[in-house]
């Protein structure tokens, strides 16, 4: 290995080399590190984790720390500014046309794949990183507020106008997790494996985008771990679209009890679920899971648009929100980023008449994927399972997936809970295992008591037959 390295030992403060580069070209480097980095490094002492593991990780966990905020460039800002300008002048015609955004089960492999490649080649240009500082610094304006469901909206569809840059026959997929809320723990989900997310545990280490950078290292994911987390159910949905004005389905509200109908609250609870980069907003943008996830955020939303217009005959596209505390969150007031733009025009009707609209995801009994399954006990499209030693509707999966793909140790980000959103309902990722196994035992127990009615049905068929036969001899 290199040279020894000349360290001097402080009290509070202490230095740490890092050797840099190949094998061959070493160069040693020594940087001042806060005492809670040393100890880290020496944690690999007391975890069954490789040194070099720790050492990224712990280093890692310094850079987070001390990262400078990614701010736009004049470039960036000018860029933004334009696209928005581009729906001002012709709000009905879309640069490239209308699309229909589909669940991202629901498309084909080659579809999937076209995706996929176009996502690689947004990072690989850098389109993704402007976007991605893009959120960074709108966040901390958009939140809590009307403007969040507006500048998502906005957000996902202009980064749907680069997909379609690149191949004009796809749109962006949504991730309906809902669906996932569904399966016995949605950490066993289907789409945690490499055809689809890649891995939920740690740094990207499966599937087509494997190995993605943020600003603040790889790219990571801690799903099932956070106690402020939770997946939207359907009867949350149905909850929200019980209300009829926006301003009962966003930020501020009166009391607490009040966020229960609040979509940001929720999509919070899918973000914070799936974790990792995705709970930092500095970061979040730079996994292709935030753009789908928000897009079955903004597809909820949606849905309680047409009930709003079907039920409470109001018009979405008029109801922005009198907001009291905002600063740049009124209705007039300009997007952030999108400074063409006044906030309230995220809710004009425009964009699902003109820009995109979604297909709905699909029912039982026919789930219309293979990658979902019926469960007729509760009548709903369930996703399956991606653990194949226990697998949940007589799926045989072809993937082989392992059961747990093996992650780099990540440090542990204790974050709290800056985007406020549910508990946890107890389905984490230290119990998937077990959930996974007692869904395939009530499974077996229920076909084996269908199988015992048959059977004793059968019986009965055959004692009546007989019996009708000897009363007719
Ligand atoms: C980024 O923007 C913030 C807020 O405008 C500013 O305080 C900071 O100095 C900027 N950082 C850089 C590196 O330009
Ligand atoms: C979405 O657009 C397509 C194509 O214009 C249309 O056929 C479909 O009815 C629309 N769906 C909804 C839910 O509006």
């Amino acid at each position: 290995m290199g040279r020894t390295c000349q360290c001097f030992t402080w009290t509070l403060l202490l230095t740490v080399c890092i050797l840099i580069g190949k094998i061959s070209t070493q160069t040693d480097v020594c940087v001042r590190v806060p005492r809670k980095t040393t100890d880290c490094l020496l944690s690999h002492k007391y975890n069954p984790v490789p040194r070099d593991s720790v050492t990224a990780s712990c280093l890692q966990e310094l850079v987070w720390e001390y990262s400078a905020p990614q701010n736009l460039s004049d470039f960036d800002k000018d860029y933004f500014k334009r696209l928005s300008g581009q729906f001002l002048q012709r709000p009905s015609v879309p640069l490239s046309g209308f699309r229909q955004r589909h669940e991202y089960r629901q498309l084909s492999t080659l579809e999937r794949g076209k995706i996929h490649r176009a996502f690689q080649i947004l990072y690989d240009e850098g389109t993704i990183h402007r976007y991605g500082k893009l959120y960074g610094q709108a966040y901390s304006t958009i939140r809590h507020s009307p403007a969040f469901l507006s500048f998502n909206r906005v957000f996902l569809t202009f980064f749907e106008e680069e997909l379609r840059r690149v191949d004009d026959t796809i749109s962006l997929p949504y991730w309906d997790y809902t669906v996932d809320f569904q399966t016995d723990n949605p950490v066993n989900s289907l789409v945690w494996s490499d055809i689809f997310f890649g891995n939920g545990n740690g740094r990207l280490s499966i599937g087509d985008f494997r190995e993605w950078m943020s600003p603040k290292g790889p790219v990571q994911r801690r799903y099932g771990e956070s106690n402020y987390a939770q997946l939207m159910s359907r009867e949350t949905v149905a909850a929200i679209v019980s209300k009829c004005n926006s301003a009962d389905v966003t930020y501020p509200v009166k009391n607490e009890a009040d966020e229960a109908f609040v979509i940001e609250y929720h999509h919070n609870g899918a973000i914070n679920w799936v974790g990792g980069s995705l709970s930092d907003a500095t970061t979040a943008a730079y996994d292709p899971v935030f753009y789908m996830l928000s897009a079955c955020t903004d597809h909820i939303w949606e849905v309680y648009r047409h009930v709003q217009r079907a039920s409470c005959n109001k018009n979405p596209s008029m109801d922005y929100p009198a907001e009291s505390d905002g600063i740049s969150r009124g209705a007039f007031e300009r997007m952030i980023g999108f400074s063409d733009l006044a906030n309230a025009l995220g809710y004009s009707n425009y964009w699902t008449s003109y820009w995109y609209n979604y297909t709905l995801a699909s029912a039982c009994p026919d789930c219309k994927s293979e990658y979902l399954w019926c469960d007729r006990s509760i009548n709903r499209c369930v996703g399956h399972s991606r653990r194949t030693d226990y697998n949940v509707g007589g799926y045989s999966a072809p993937l082989n997936e392992p059961f747990e793909p093996v992650a780099d140790y990540v440090p542990h980000r204790v974050d709290l809970p800056a985007h406020p959103s549910p508990f946890n309902d107890g389905r984490t990722m230290a119990t998937a295992k077990r959930d996974a196994k007692l869904a395939v035992e009530k499974q077996i127990a229920a076909a084996a008591a269908a199988a015992a009615a048959a059977n004793a049905a059968g019986e009965r068929l055959m004692v009546l037959n007989a019996l009708s036969q000897s009363s007719s001899d």
